[in-house]
């Protein structure tokens, strides 16, 4: 049987990650990776997941075990809006909405919004995972310039006017792959452009807790509430298991994004989502969370220091004050795939930057290196063979 003809035309646009292909040589036992983009399971709360499950039982019972409403389980809807006021955005438990991660946001604004052909305004480079969402809706996709402090507010505001896309994909604090966060004033550039040219924008957030040093700055959505649908998820601060992430967006938006998520999984596990309850309203996350910064801190440190040693003087990378990723650059001859083969061939693994980029021009001399998996001995080792597999090539 020809099980190809029956596809439909969109899986035309579905193709599985090239990243995929390319990281599994990464996973070969030998090879020390920096490619993952997991959190470390030594952060995870194992410790007392017991007690919440406890808890949970003693305060829903049989609550946590039935279906539950689409637009989120009630206790968690309540507890979420005492979690996000600390993040200055004010809201009513109605006003929250439940999700099975934030990744499902990101497929239900296409599934609403995206007409074959619209156009998304994304940054450049962007979250892998946002392009994958929207794939299948058959958008025309617009880069946003950035720099070294994100992205930059003048070509937002020129791929606004030049392309009116249907919404543009953000993620301002920790992005993945840069690390990169958007300082307050161009937050309130941003804000003010969406607003005057009344343009929808995702504000993606699920790294923003992770922060190690440096000042904390408000979400986008909390200077302009009606064009943004702001979504945070629990898969970096408790555990992506759990497949929780959580969203607040403008009415008519909301009422859309609850009607795609009846058709797709009715609701989110009422029981991961009775633990993520226990696990704000009890206080366990504000305990915990300091223990989590404490394990990739210094990690990241690590990381930091010895690409100064073994990185050729050629090379330039963030410095993120907080996230997973540390994203370096070459010079224009440093072409990442010889690279990562040469990588492989000394036992290292990371992404290269193109995977990153919408327009797949854009990157070559680009990576993506992750610092929460590995031990502070591993990346010392992997950072040393990579800056050894860097020189190689750019020597031979
Ligand atoms: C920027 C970004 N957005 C969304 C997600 C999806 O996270 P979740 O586990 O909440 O679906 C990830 C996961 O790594 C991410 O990096």
């Amino acid at each position: 049987m020809q099980h190809d003809t029956f596809l439909a035309g969109r899986t035309r646009n579905m193709g599985s990650s090239a990243i995929r292909e390319i990281l599994k040589l990464a996973a070969r036992p030998d090879i020390i990776s920096l490619g993952g983009g997991m959190p470390s399971p030594d952060a995870f709360p194992t410790e007392f997941i017991d007690e919440l499950y406890r808890r949970a039982m003693d305060h829903y019972g049989t609550e946590a075990l039935q279906y539950t409403r689409t637009e989120g389980f009630p206790a968690l809807r309540k507890a979420l809006v005492d979690h996000l006021a600390g993040q200055n955005i004010e809201v009513g438990a109605d006003e929250v909405f439940v999700t099975t991660g934030s990744q499902s946001v990101l497929d239900a604004m296409g599934k609403i919004l995206v007409s074959p052909g619209d156009h998304i305004a994304v940054e450049a480079p962007t979250y892998l995972g946002a392009l994958q969402a929207f794939n299948p809706y058959e958008p025309s996709y617009v880069q946003i310039d950035t720099d070294e402090y994100g992205l930059i507010p003048e070509s937002l505001e020129r791929v606004i006017a030049e392309h009116n896309p249907k919404f543009a994909y953000l993620s301002p604090t920790f992005q993945n792959p840069t690390g990169r966060t958007l300082s307050l004033d161009r937050r309130k550039q941003v804000a003010e452009i969406i607003r005057r040219s009344d343009t929808l924008v995702i504000e993606d957030d699920p790294y923003g807790a992770l922060r190690y040093r440096g000042e904390w700055a408000p979400p986008i959505q909390t200077f302009a509430p009606e064009q943004v649908v702001y979504t945070g998820s629990f898969s970096k601060v408790f555990a992506p298991g759990l497949r929780v992430g959580y969203y607040v967006a403008p009415e008519r938006v909301r009422q859309w994004l609850v009607i795609a998520k009846q058709g797709v999984d009715l609701n989110t596990s009422s029981l991961t989502q009775a633990l993520c309850t226990e696990f704000i309203a009890g206080g366990y996350h504000d305990r915990h969370l300091p223990k989590i910064i404490e394990i990739y801190r210094p990690k990241q440190e690590v990381m930091l220091e010895e690409m100064k040693r073994h990185f050729p003087d050629s090379f330039t990378w963030t410095q993120p004050d907080g996230g997973m990723f540390i994203w370096a650059e070459g010079p224009a001859e440093a072409d990442m795939e010889k690279i990562y083969e040469e990588g492989i061939r000394n036992k290292v693994a990371f992404v290269p930057g193109k995977f990153f980029y919408s327009d797949p021009e854009s990157g070559r001399a680009t990576m993506r290196l992750n610092f929460t998996v590995n031990s502070e001995e591993n990346i010392r080792t992997a950072i040393e063979r990579l800056g050894a597999s860097i020189r190689n090539v750019l020597s031979g």
